[in-house]
């Protein structure tokens, strides 16, 4: 199990998975993760339960943490990667 928390715009997210994680950070973008996820409120609170989901890193999404696609209308600018965990 991987616990972890991984610094945004928007605030920390926490996630957890279970089994192969990976984790790929979108250029100009969301983080986009694959895996058996729980996608944790910074209390601890579950929010989710997914296999795939999209990180918002901007810090301008209307669902936070999730990307609701905000990026594209504010010109967010990030370097995209290829994997970097799995
Ligand atoms: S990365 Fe923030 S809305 Fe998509």
């Amino acid at each position: 199990m991987v616990d972890r928390t991984e610094a945004t715009k928007g605030g920390p997210v926490r996630f957890r998975a279970d089994g192969p994680l990976e984790m790929i950070p979108v250029e100009n973008g969301p983080l986009h993760l694959k895996g058996d996820l729980e996608i944790l409120a910074a209390s601890g609170e579950l929010l989710e339960r997914v296999a795939e989901c999209w990180l918002c890193r901007c810090g301008q999404s209307g669902k936070k943490p999730f990307c609701d696609g905000t990026h594209r209308k504010v010109g967010f600018v990030a370097p995209g990667r290829a994997p970097v965990w799995k």
